[in-house]
């Protein structure tokens, strides 16, 4: 069991848009994969649902940092557990899933919130956090 995976949710500070995402990841993906972490960082009205995976000291020192961004609050930790088979192997930086605008039509939404729940229910999920961030991913959108 040489990783750990952490997830969370939080609710941004203020209205945020795109560019303020970017800026996000941007530092995420330069920051994690330094630290071979890896993860993907889920937005929907206006909240954040992340799940980070890699070496256990690394995770704990960057989910530190995210906890004191001012840019969030009510940041609330779902679950920990310790794995040998990351999520996203593939790539180590932060994956983003998230619509492209949110004052989408409404329409487009719903095709956004389709994916997402698509998403959620065929990722093939196989430790508990990944279940349950997955979990708390489609109870947010139905
Ligand atoms: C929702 C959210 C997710 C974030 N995810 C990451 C992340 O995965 N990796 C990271 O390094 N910073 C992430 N950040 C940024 C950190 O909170 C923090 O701003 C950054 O790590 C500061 O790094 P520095 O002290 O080295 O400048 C995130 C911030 C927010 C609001």
């Amino acid at each position: 069991m040489s990783i750990v995976q952490l997830t969370y949710g939080s609710c941004a500070t203020e209205k945020f848009e795109l560019d303020d995402l970017y800026k996000i990841v941007a530092k995420a993906n330069k920051t994690n994969q330094l630290k071979n972490v890896s993860g993907l960082l889920v937005f929907h009205e206006n909240c954040f649902y992340q799940i980070l995976e890699g070496e256990e000291e690394k995770v704990n020192a960057i989910f530190d940092k995210i906890k004191n961004d001012p840019r969030h609050h009510d940041v609330k930790m779902g679950c920990k557990n310790y794995t040998d088979k990351r999520l996203f192997e593939d790539h180590y930086g932060m994956s983003l899933y998230y619509p492209s605008s949110e004052d989408l039509p409404e329409d487009q939404m719903d095709t956004f919130e389709e994916a997402l729940y698509k998403l959620s229910y065929f990722s093939k999920s196989s430790t508990v956090c990944e279940v349950k961030f997955f979990e708390k991913i489609r109870d947010k959108i139905i």
